[in-house]
C-alpha cells in the first residue's frame, strides 16, 4: 500500500541520541539508535527472541541489547551475543534498514537493501549537507499521507483556508493570514517536468496578504509566488514569498523584512499508518535571527489550519472509505499527482 523503493525521513538528526528512538514508519515498527562511533542504525523494533521491542533496550558499542533476556544485535541486525552461549545460534537476526544522515535528517530506505542508492535521496540543494543551516519543524498528522499530498499540490486553498476574511464563516480558518481575497485570482501554471509535477501560483501587483505584508514590511503593492514541485511519493519543494512590486519578484534583491519576505520549504512526508503521517519540514531561509522566531510561528499557524482540515477529511474517510472525491479545474496538479502515485504503485506491485 505504500511505495517502498524510496528514501523516507525517519527522524531529525537531533532526535536520535544516546537513547534508542522507536517510530512506526510505513506500518513497520523501527528503532533508530546511534552506535558508539556516532553512526545511525535502524532495525526492526522487535527482538528475534521473544519480540520485545528493542527500543526498550540499550546501546552497547555497535549493538543494541534487548532489555528482556539480553540478546545483542549489531547495526546489520545480526545477533552478536546471547547470554550464557559462546556463539549465538545461527540465523537469529532482525531486519535492518539502510540509513543515511543528511540535511539534519535520518533517511531510511524501505526497498530491497541491495538497491539502496544514496543519490536518490530527495535533493534539498539549498541546505548544507550536514543540516547546520536548516530550520526543522515536525508535525504529526492524523490523516493519510495522500491528503497531505493533495494539500500541497493544490495551492488554491491558500485563498480560502488561510484567508482571514473567511474566518467568521468557518471559524478556526484564516488565523495565519497568508491568504486574502485577491489571491484567488492569481496565475496558475501546472506542468510536469520529468517525474516532477509543478503547480505554481504567481501574483502580480496585488495587495499582499496580511502576514506577508507585515513580515516583508511592504508598503504598497507586491508580487508573490507560492510554487509547488512534487516528487513521488511524498516530497515537495516550495519556494514561497512576496516582494514589493517592481523589484523583481522572486529575484528581488531586497533584504528580508525590507520589502521582501521569502523562504523555501522542503517537505518530507512519511506515512506512519494508513491514517497517520509524520510530516518533516526542512526550511531554507535568509532571515535575520530575530526573524526566525516569527517565521517559525508563521509555519506553525499555517500548518495548524492545514492539519485541522486534513484530519477532518480523514474522519470523513474513516466513516466512509469509499467516499467519492471530485476534481475542479484548478486541480490539475492534484490529478497528475494522484495518477502518478497510482501508476508507481502498480509498477511496484508488479502488475
Ligand atoms: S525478547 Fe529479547 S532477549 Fe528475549
Ligand atoms: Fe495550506
Amino acid at each position: 500500500v505504500f511505495l517502498r523503493n524510496y528514501w523516507y525521513v525517519a527522524a531529525f538528526s537531533h532526535e536520535v541520541g544516546e537513547e534508542p528512538l522507536a517510530r512506526v514508519l510505513l506500518n513497520e515498527a523501527v528503532v533508530l539508535y546511534r552506535t558508539a562511533d556516532g553512526r545511525v542504525a535502524a532495525l526492526e523494533d522487535a527482538c528475534a527472541h521473544r519480540l520485545m521491542p528493542l527500543s526498550k533496550g540499550k546501546v552497547s558499542g555497535d549493538a543494541l541489547v534487548c532489555c528482556y533476556h539480553g540478546l545483542a544485535f549489531n547495526s546489520e541486525g545480526t545477533c552478536v551475543n546471547v547470554p550464557r552461549m559462546t556463539k549465538p545460534p545461527h540465523g537469529i537476526r532482525v531486519k535492518s534498514y539502510p540509513a543515511v544522515e543528511r540535511y539534519g535528517a535520518i533517511w531510511l530506505w524501505f526497498g530491497d537493501p541491495q538497491t539502496a542508492d544514496e543519490s536518490k535521496i530527495f535533493d534539498c540543494s539549498l541546505l548544507a549537507r550536514d543540516g547546520s543551516d536548516s530550520m526543522r519543524i515536525y508535525f504529526y498528522v492524523k490523516a493519510n499521507f495522500m491528503l497531505i499530498n493533495d494539500n500541497l499540490t493544490d495551492l488554491l486553498h491558500v485563498a480560502f483556508l488561510h484567508n482571514p476574511s473567511h474566518r467568521a464563516r468557518y471559524n478556526q480558518v484564516g488565523a495565519s493570514a497568508i491568504g486574502n481575497d485577491e489571491i484567488e485570482h492569481g496565475k496558475l501554471d501546472v506542468r510536469q517536468e520529468g517525474a516532477e509535477i509543478h503547480g505554481d501560483w504567481i501574483w502580480s501587483v496585488i495587495t499582499p496578504p496580511p502576514t506577508f505584508k507585515m513580515l516583508a514590511g511592504i508598503q504598497g503593492r507586491a508580487d508573490g509566488w507560492v510554487l509547488s514541485r512534487f516528487q513521488p511519493p511524498s516530497f515537495f519543494v516550495n519556494p514561497i514569498g512576496f516582494a514589493e512590486t517592481g523589484t523583481g519578484a522572486i529575484e528581488s534583491p531586497l533584504e528580508q523584512g525590507k520589502g521582501k519576505f521569502s523562504f523555501t520549504l522542503y517537505q518530507c512526508i512519511t506515512p506512519e499508518t494508513e491514517r497517520t503521517t509524520h510530516f518533516f519540514k526542512l526550511l531554507a531561509h535568509k532571515w535575520a535571527p530575530e526573524m526566525c522566531e516569527r517565521g517559525n510561528q508563521l509555519i506553525n499557524n499555517v500548518n495548524a489550519e492545514d492539519i485541522w482540515a486534513m484530519e477532518l477529511q480523514q474522519q470523513t474517510l474513516d466513516r466512509n472509505p469509499a467516499a467519492q472525491m471530485h476534481y475542479i479545474h484548478t486541480d490539475g496538479a492534484v490529478l497528475r499527482m494522484r495518477r502518478l502515485i497510482e501508476k508507481l504503485s502498480r509498477e511496484e506491485a508488479g502488475a
